[in-house]
């Protein structure tokens, strides 16, 4: 069936579509131009557009061999490399550049890609550190940097935004996307790759951006990495492909499709997502890249019997670039010269690298990206650091808060700042670094001390060690579950102090790609830890620094206050200070729910009712006999230094016709005081479809800020498209019926309207 689709999908995919799918991508010189030189290469030559390898840098993969390289810059030098990943500097960029420019026969540049995920020199949070803002301009700005810093350096292209909806948090790569929700995701995607592509990506500080895992890389069963998918094309319309379908409108010029298999068909080679849906349905005119190597692991899903199958396999279900399996370089041309490939799947495949390479002006000056003044001007700016850690104290979110034992009064005599993390440099940069300097992050020991007056005394004690051996992308964590020699120089620490802050959680590389867990408590000796300084002074916080989210049982329990860090970036330590003195009100909200236990994962919010939704006495209903459904923090929770209520929310209208729009609004108040900024969330449950509804699903959000006892109206405007999802029929459209709308300030403290769709 795939196949049959697939033919139509190709016809609309070839067809000429004027600034449809990747904005400003089709350009009517630059079709011409790519026309010209189609009809000039060989196609040895068009398959060498397709050729992606990694540089010698031992980044994000195991750096490729002595031989290897060798036949890399080899096959440069002949024009047979589009792309390398994984080369940086404008120095390293311009000499690698000039191997094919110089050299090749048609002199076709090349496109340089990296993972600049959450920053390329300076760091910003993690994405979903990101996420917890809930804030797109400032998640934009920090995409806006990141490509300003890659791009002086030689980077065209970033292998980012990550939009992989997850609702495990077992999965190491939870860290990289948005989290749990498909709205959430959809605007944070949008506003990164505005980030990064600017107004113009033919600007030198624009990058061209990557939507990726295409798709459902984040339901892997088991939350175990790379692992089998199976899902409805419900859920994955309806959950997994909104924030890429936002990626695609907001003009995001690349695709990289995913290691998993969907329903028995690896990603990579899927024709009915890349084919039928992103280029067919959603008229995507930019190029998709494989993941690494992914073309040749469909041998290893046995959906291949060899290389040359998967090649053939590959381009025919719409991957342009192979990333690293070197199938297309080995078989591509041979199996074109066979018959077995249609040369035009090659054409088409080449036309749309060349467009993005055109795009980027690289066509104009193949160099102008590796410039050395401007890289040294951009990776020192201060602004950067500055932006920064504004985003990362907007990301921190604020957990539990006992007594207003928050914020600390830094006037205090003695503040004790303990744990394995409390002085770790390194730990808050989080894993996908880029060109990050290992060990260059602001430490929450640093921020505290720069925060304070000199009258303040700040103690520091490690206590215990997290991780030992060695720290990188590369390696596996190895956790302390035995040296506890610290842990008495630490209790006598906060003993005598005012105030202890105890910073534990994640290093930066127990989460990201290959880090999935069974467990995803505080590792080691972190909580032992925490109860010794308990006993020795209640007056604790913790600091978490973590990529994902933790089950917390006794530490939330027990310990009186406690935020969520997240890796914070550059400088995480001075973020979390602004929090911890209060001269920032903590506004993050979880962009992902933190399960009570592992036991309930994969979870969501937007769950379904079932038949049996309960509660009920007895045991018959779905429902866990030793745990609540419900997670610890649900998605959308956060906590501030003041309080806000919300009023009930009132409707424009208890009925709206086809086309038209419900206008929800509800009076917040901010009723503490201290001025805050409370993020508004909206819901809505459609209570019968053709196929069935979430119990609630997010559909807007606003923040606001208020100062102590003011009162704002915050109006929402719900439209029938808002209504829209896929239905049984498997059309995009509302359905006529009753709805709720819910307001407040997460997931789970709501309060609701009704009103009915004509
Ligand atoms: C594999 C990862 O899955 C992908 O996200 C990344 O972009 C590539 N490696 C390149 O580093």
């Amino acid at each position: 069936m795939h196949l049959l689709r697939f033919t139509g999908a190709l016809a609309l995919s070839l067809a000429f579509i004027p600034g449809a799918g990747a904005q400003g991508l089709v350009n009517p010189a630059n079709e011409k131009k790519i026309d010209a030189l189609l009809a000039q290469m060989t196609i040895e030559e068009k398959v060498g557009q397709l050729n992606q390898y990694s540089s010698a840098f031992d980044v994000t993969g195991p750096a490729p061999s002595a031989g290897a390289q060798k036949v890399m810059y080899d096959q440069i030098r002949q024009g047979l490399v589009g792309s390398v990943l994984n080369v940086t500097g404008a120095e390293a960029t311009r000499k690698m550049q000039q191997l094919a420019v110089e050299n090749g026969r048609l002199k076709i540049p090349m496109i340089f890609g990296l993972d600049v995920i959450h920053g390329y020199r300076t760091m910003f949070p993690t994405p979903l550190g990101e996420a917890a803002s809930w804030d797109m301009a400032a998640i934009e700005a920090s995409a806006r940097i990141s490509a300003t810093e890659a791009a002086a350096a030689g980077v065209h292209w970033t292998f980012a935004p990550m939009v992989d909806v997850a609702w495990d948090a077992r999965w190491g790569r939870i860290m990289e996307g948005s989290g749990e929700d498909p709205y959430l995701g959809a605007q944070a995607a949008a506003a990164r790759v505005h980030g990064f592509q600017g107004k113009d990506l033919g600007a030198v500080d624009t990058i061209a951006a990557c939507a990726k895992h295409y798709a459902a890389y984040g339901f892997g069963e088991g939350g175990r990495d790379y692992n089998t998918v199976d899902m409805s094309e419900q859920r994955l319309r309806n959950v997994v492909l909104p924030p890429f379908k936002a990626a695609a409108e907001a003009g995001a010029a690349t695709f990289m499709n995913a290691f998993n298999e969907i329903a028995g068909i690896p990603s990579t080679g899927n024709a009915h997502l890349q084919r039928d849906i992103l280029k067919g349905e959603w008229g995507f005119q930019g190029f998709v890249v494989s993941d690494w190597g992914s073309i040749g692991e469909m041998v290893a899903h046995g959906y291949s019997e060899n290389l040359e199958q998967a090649a053939r396999q590959a381009i025919t279900a719409g991957s342009d670039m192979d990333m690293e399996a070197r199938a297309y370089v080995a078989h591509l041309a041979p199996l074109v010269k066979a018959g077995k490939v249609d040369v035009k799947l090659v054409d088409d495949a080449v036309r749309r690298v060349l467009r993005v390479k055109f795009a980027l002006g690289l066509f104009d000056d193949p160099y102008r990206y590796s410039d050395a003044a401007r890289e040294k001007q951009a990776l020192g700016n201060p602004a950067h650091a500055a932006a920064a850690r504004d985003v990362a104290r907007k990301s921190i979110v604020l957990l539990k808060n006992e007594g207003g034992l928050l914020p600390l009064d830094k006037t205090a005599k003695t503040i004790a700042v303990i744990g394995p993390l409390a002085a770790d440099k390194d730990a808050p940069l989080g894993n996908w670094r880029a060109q990050a300097v290992t060990g260059s992050a602001v430490s929450v020991l640093e921020g505290i001390q720069a925060a304070v007056p000199s009258t303040t005394r700040v103690v520091h004690a490690e206590g215990v060690k997290l991780v030992t051996g060695p720290r990188s992308f590369m390696a596996r964590s190895v956790i302390n579950t035995t040296d506890r020699s610290g842990i008495p120089a630490a209790v006598e620490a906060a003993r005598s102090a005012d105030a202890v802050v105890l910073a534990i959680g994640e290093d930066a590389f127990q989460s990201g790609e290959g880090r999935s867990q069974t467990d995803i408590g505080l590792k080691g000796l972190q909580e032992e830890l925490l109860k010794a300084v308990l006993e020795a002074n209640k007056r604790v916080v913790v600091v978490l620094m973590t990529g994902r989210p933790l089950t917390l049982g006794w530490t939330a329990e027990n310990a009186p206050a406690i935020l969520e860090a997240w890796h914070g970036g550059s400088q995480a330590g001075h973020a979390i200070a602004d929090v911890l003195f209060g001269d920032t009100n903590p506004s993050g909200k979880l962009p992902v729910a933190f399960p009570r236990s592992v036991g309930q994962l994969p979870m969501t919010y937007a769950h379904k009712n079932t038949g049996r939704p309960g509660p009920e006495p007895g045991v018959t209903w779905s429902a866990y006999t030793d745990s609540p459904n419900e997670p610890l923090y649900p998605f959308g929770y956060g906590l501030s230094y003041t309080t806000f209520t919300y009023s009930e929310p009132k409707l424009s209208a208890s009925e709206i016709g086809f086309g038209g729009s419900v206008q929800v609004s509800v009076t917040i108040t901010n009723a503490g005081k201290r001025a805050g900024a409370e993020v508004a969330q909206l819901y809505v449950r459609d209570m019968v479809g053709s196929v069935t509804r979430p119990v609630r699903e997010l559909k807007g959000f606003q923040k606001v800020d208020l100062q102590p006892g003011q009162s704002r109206e915050v109006a929402f405007t719900l439209k029938t498209s808002d209504l829209a999802f896929y239905t049984a029929a498997g059309k995009w459209e509302a359905e006529p019926g009753a709805f709720k709308a819910f307001v407040g300030g997460n997931s789970r403290d709501v309060k609701e309207a009704a009103f009915n769709l004509k």
